[in-house]
């Protein structure tokens, strides 16, 4: 049986000492995996470009002082700015460096290998129709993947029957490619991928705030029950953390 000691060994650096024994996929020179997961851009929604976003400039003092989870969201929609805000300030590009898959961001990553996809359940954003869409963190656009009606009460069921996360305006869930920062920290990679997914929903939290919205990271779901709904592999890609947002 696999004792609690087991479990947290993946907390430590301990697993560095193998890593120095490891070639990484890096070291032996071969290809680094692209930046962003491939799409065919069939259907795509301009977002607002970060430099002509206007909204949250609240202090940092106040949103941080402010956050907290919110689980009732009211039936109000973000506007375009207000998501493409949420998004820039989770995923945003700042820089890309093609060559070895890395990307400056508005998060930190370790070694910038931003291991994460952004896919979102839009229920209410002015002059998008609801669906499964895909963040292209790239071209800071959207990209319509599917649209069902029975998407809110899946998402709830995924989360292990919260069926709040499925109301929210917007849902973001976060997927996480692995071998994005595996080809550089092959065994680490566990715990740096945990660590890096927090700073991403931390973010999410203060630009909500900042915006008069709310959100609640949301860690407890059905592991092949929300990779189905995102249509990802869940061996390759598969989903990591949750957060519904809306107005409050
Ligand atoms: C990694 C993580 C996972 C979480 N998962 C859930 C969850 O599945 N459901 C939920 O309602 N809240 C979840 N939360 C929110 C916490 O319950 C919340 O942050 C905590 O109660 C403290 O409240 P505050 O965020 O308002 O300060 C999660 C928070 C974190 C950081």
């Amino acid at each position: 049986m696999t004792s609690m000691e087991d479990y947290r060994k993946f907390l430590k650096t301990d697993v560095w000492d193998e890593l120095r024994t490891i070639s990484t996929d890096q070291a032996k020179n071969l290809p680094a995996p692209p930046v962003q997961k491939h799409c065919d851009k069939s259907i795509t929604i301009d977002l607002i470009l970060p430099e002509d976003i206007d909204i949250g400039k609240m202090s940092i003092w106040e949103v941080i002082n402010r956050r907290k989870s919110y689980r009732k969201y009211t039936d109000e929609y973000f506007t375009i700015e207000e998501l493409s805000f949420l998004l820039w300030s989770t995923q945003g590009v700042k820089k890309v460096f093609q060559g070895n898959g890395s990307s400056f961001r508005t998060v930190p990553s370790a070694g910038a290998r931003h291991p994460f996809e952004t896919y979102l359940l839009i229920n209410r954003v002015e002059g998008v129709s609801p669906g499964i869409y895909r963040y292209l963190a790239m071209e800071h656009q959207l990209t319509f993947l599917y649209e069902s009606k029975t998407l809110v009460g899946d998402i709830g069921v995924g989360c292990n029957m919260q069926h709040f996360v499925g109301t929210g305006a917007v849902v973001f869930i976060w997927t996480v490619i692995p071998y994005r920062t595996e080809w550089r920290y092959s065994v680490v990679s566990p715990k740096i991928i945990a660590l890096d997914a927090g700073h991403v929903c931390q973010n999410l939290y203060l630009a909500c705030e900042a915006i008069g919205a709310g959100t609640c990271a949301i860690g407890a779901y059905h592991q092949k029950r929300m990779d189905a709904i995102l249509g990802v592999d869940g061996k390759e890609e598969f989903v990591i953390y949750l957060a519904p947002a809306g107005k409050r």
